[in-house]
C-alpha cells in the first residue's frame, strides 16, 4: 500500500514541464517569455499557402482561378465577379452590411473576407460547405448571387472563348475535356489558397518579440484571459468551429438585427442548432467592417463590447475594448501584390 502511494506521488511529481510546449515553436524561445508560450499555444502563425492534398496548388491552376475570379461571365447578366463582393483590394470584403446580387437584388448575409478562408474548417456563416473549392461552385449558381441557370450553361459559356480553351488545357493537363465545372472550382480554390496575409502579429509568433507594440500585447493578454480564445483560436483566431451567437443573451436584442436567420439550424432543422453560426476568423477584422453574419454593427468597438456581454456575460471596460482592438489591428496583413492587380486579359478594348 506504502510503495503504492509512494509510486503515485513519483508519477505526479512528473509532470510536463515547459520545454514540452517549445517543441512546435518556429524558433525557440527563452523560457521567461511566458506570453509568446502562451501565444503559441492558443495560436498559430500562417503557413505559405494553404494546402489540399486533392487540389494541388499549382501557377497555370492559380493563373486561371486569378482569372475566373475577376471575371463577370461566371454571372448571367455579366455585371458581377467574385472580387465585387469580395473585393481585394479591400481586405476581401465590399464592405457593405448585404451585397447586391447580378440583378441588383440584395442578399441577406454579409459577405465575409476571402483572405484566409481557405485555412478555415468550413466555409459560409453556417458551415454548410467543407472546403473553398465545394464553396467556389455555390454562388454561380445561386439565383440571387451570380445567377447563372446549370453548371452547363457556364461550361459552354467558357468553352467558346479561346482564352478560356488554352488555360484550363494548361491548368490540367492531359485531360480531354479539361472545361468543366469541377475544374473551375478547382482553380478559382487553388487561387483562393494563396490568399494569405502574413501579418505582425505572424512575426511575433515566429520570434520576433518587437513586432508587436506593447498595447497590443496587453491587448491579446485581455483577449487571452478574457475567454474569447474559447472560440477564436488557431491559425485564423477563428473559423474553427459552430458555435452559438448568444451564449447569454439573445444576440438580436445587442445587435438590433433586423433579419430573422437561425444560422446552423436553417441547415440543419435541428432545435439545439438555433443561432449557431461560424466563428468568425479575426485576421485582417480591422478592414472587414461592418461586423457579424448581416453587416448589423458598423464599429469594431461595438462589435467587440456585444462579444463580451452576448458570449461571456461581461462588460468589458473601455480600456479593455482598446487593447483589444489595438492587438486585432495587429491581425491585419495583405495578399501578394499579384492577386490583387485586375488581369488584363479581362481589360474591356
Ligand atoms: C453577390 C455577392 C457575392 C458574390 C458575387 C460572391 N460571393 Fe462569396 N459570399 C457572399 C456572401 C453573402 C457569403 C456568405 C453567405 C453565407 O454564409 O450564407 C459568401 C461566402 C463566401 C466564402 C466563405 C468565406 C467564409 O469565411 O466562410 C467564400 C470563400 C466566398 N464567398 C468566395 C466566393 C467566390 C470564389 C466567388 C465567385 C465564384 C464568390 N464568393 C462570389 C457574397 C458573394
Ligand atoms: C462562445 C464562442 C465565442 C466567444 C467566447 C467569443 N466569440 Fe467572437 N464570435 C463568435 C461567433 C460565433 C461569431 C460570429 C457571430 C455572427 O456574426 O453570427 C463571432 C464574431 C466576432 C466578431 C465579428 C467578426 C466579423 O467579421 O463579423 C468579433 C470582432 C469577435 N467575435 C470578437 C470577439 C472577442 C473580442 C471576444 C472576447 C471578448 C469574442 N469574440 C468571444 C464566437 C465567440
Amino acid at each position: 500500500m506504502l510503495a503504492l502511494l509512494m509510486l503515485a506521488a513519483l508519477l505526479s511529481c512528473n509532470q510536463p514541464g515547459k520545454k514540452e510546449h517549445e517543441q512546435n515553436a518556429a524558433v525557440p524561445v527563452e523560457a521567461e517569455d511566458s506570453t509568446l508560450i502562451t501565444a503559441r499555444n492558443i495560436f498559430k502563425s500562417l503557413p505559405a499557402v494553404a494546402e489540399n492534398k486533392e487540389n494541388a496548388i499549382t501557377e497555370p491552376k492559380v493563373k486561371l482561378g486569378k482569372l475566373l475570379y475577376y471575371d463577370t461571365r461566371l454571372s448571367k447578366a455579366g455585371n458581377i465577379s467574385c472580387n465585387s463582393c469580395h473585393n481585394l483590394n479591400t481586405a476581401g470584403v465590399d464592405n457593405k452590411a448585404v451585397s447586391p446580387g447580378d440583378a441588383g437584388k440584395p442578399g441577406t448575409r454579409n459577405s465575409p473576407t476571402v483572405f484566409n478562408a481557405a485555412l478555415h474548417n468550413m466555409q459560409f456563416w453556417d458551415g454548410r460547405a467543407k472546403d473553398v473549392e465545394e464553396q467556389a461552385g455555390m454562388p454561380i449558381l445561386n439565383p440571387v448571387e451570380m445567377a447563372i441557370p446549370h453548371k452547363g450553361f457556364l461550361v459552354d459559356r467558357l468553352s467558346g472563348v479561346k482564352l478560356y480553351q488554352d488555360m484550363f488545357k494548361e491548368a490540367f493537363p492531359g485531360e480531354d475535356k479539361p472545361i468543366t465545372y469541377g475544374n473551375l472550382q478547382k482553380a478559382i480554390g487553388a487561387f483562393e489558397r494563396t490568399l494569405l496575409t502574413p501579418s505582425r502579429f505572424d512575426k511575433y509568433m515566429n520570434g520576433d518579440k518587437n513586432a508587436i507594440t506593447a498595447e497590443e500585447k496587453a491587448g491579446m493578454n485581455v483577449f487571452i484571459s478574457s475567454g474569447c480564445i474559447a472560440c477564436h483560436n488557431g491559425v485564423g483566431i477563428g473559423g474553427g468551429s459552430l458555435q452559438r451567437f448568444g451564449v447569454v443573451t439573445d444576440y438580436r436584442t445587442l445587435t438590433r438585427s433586423k433579419t430573422e436567420d437561425e444560422g446552423l439550424k436553417k441547415v440543419s432543422s435541428k432545435k439545439e442548432d438555433k443561432d449557431k453560426f461560424k466563428v468568425a476568423g479575426l485576421r485582417n477584422v480591422a478592414g472587414t467592417y461592418p461586423y457579424f453574419h448581416d453587416g448589423s454593427i458598423a464599429s469594431l468597438d461595438s462589435a467587440v463590447i456585444i462579444m463580451g456581454k452576448a458570449q461571456l456575460n461581461k462588460n468589458l471596460s473601455t480600456e479593455e475594448v482598446k487593447q483589444i482592438v489595438s492587438f486585432l489591428d495587429a491581425l491585419s496583413g495583405d495578399v501578394n501584390a499579384d492577386a490583387k492587380t485586375f488581369p488584363p486579359q479581362l481589360e474591356k478594348k
